[in-house]
């Protein structure tokens, strides 16, 4: 099984013929191998939810840290709930960079958890880490970070910031170099494994060597998953 998350960020998608043309463009027997998780913007999940197709799950891009009350412009766990969000991604790198620290991680994880929504942690290290050598330290701390409390998450997605929006991709030794880091980590946790997620520029030019990678089950992707033409030819290809 082979996993597609779609992240539309901050982008206006029209739904309907997204999935029109994604749909004509993939083989839907292909559905039994791929597992596709979509993550619009948040004004956009009950339009997804109420159009109740099952081969895409669907996943919420943030949650705030708070139960409920004043907090404008948030989205409380209870509601992606009520929208039957079942995935969620937390600590990307986007909203690391709007000031959100490992512990409001743990704070938005602790509220996914009692609505039993799954969480995909976004981890990924900047060109000035990777410059410094500083990698493996700065990948360990995230996850340190979050697996020395009890969360436990369905993805770990490994997003090199660097190659996030640049069109061009980590190269392989490099994606392998981190799987290793965080396979390693995690083996010192659970005597089971956590899928991990690669993404930072995925395409359908470069799906196939991607998720050839020992350790890899699949890609988080940006940019190219708003074509949906060119997000059907991802998960062709994946
Ligand atoms: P791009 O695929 O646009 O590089 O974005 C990756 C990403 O941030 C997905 O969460």
């Amino acid at each position: 099984m082979k996993y597609l998350v779609a992240n539309w960020k901050m982008n206006q998608i029209d739904f309907i013929s997204w999935q029109d043309e994604f749909l004509k463009n993939f083989d839907n027997a292909n559905f039994k191998d791929i597992k596709i998780i979509l993550c619009p913007n948040s004004t956009e999940l009950a339009k997804i939810n109420d159009n109740k197709i099952d081969e895409f799950l669907l996943g919420a891009q943030d949650v705030s840290r708070h139960l409920d009350g004043p907090f404008t412009g948030q989205i409380s766990a209870k509601i992606l709930k009520n929208k039957n969000v079942q995935f969620c991604l937390l600590g990307h790198s986007e909203i690391r960079a709007e000031g959100e620290t490992n512990e409001t991680v743990l704070q938005k994880a602790a509220r996914l958890d009692t609505e039993q929504i799954e969480k995909i942690l976004c981890i990924g290290e900047s060109q000035k880490v990777l410059e410094k050598g500083e990698r493996n330290e700065f990948l360990k701390n995230q996850l340190e970070s979050f697996f020395k409390s009890n969360h436990k998450p369905a993805f770990i997605a490994y997003e090199p910031i660097w190659a996030i929006g640049t069109g061009i991709a980590a190269n392989t030794d490099s994606i392998k170099d981190s799987v290793d880091i965080i396979s390693k980590f995690i083996k010192n946790y659970f005597d089971f494994s956590i899928p991990i997620l690669y993404g930072g520029s995925v395409s359908s030019e470069n799906i196939k060597e991607i998720v050839s990678i020992t350790g890899i089950e699949g890609c988080l992707v940006g940019n190219a998953s708003l074509d949906s033409k060119e997000f059907a030819n991802i998960a062709t290809k994946i």
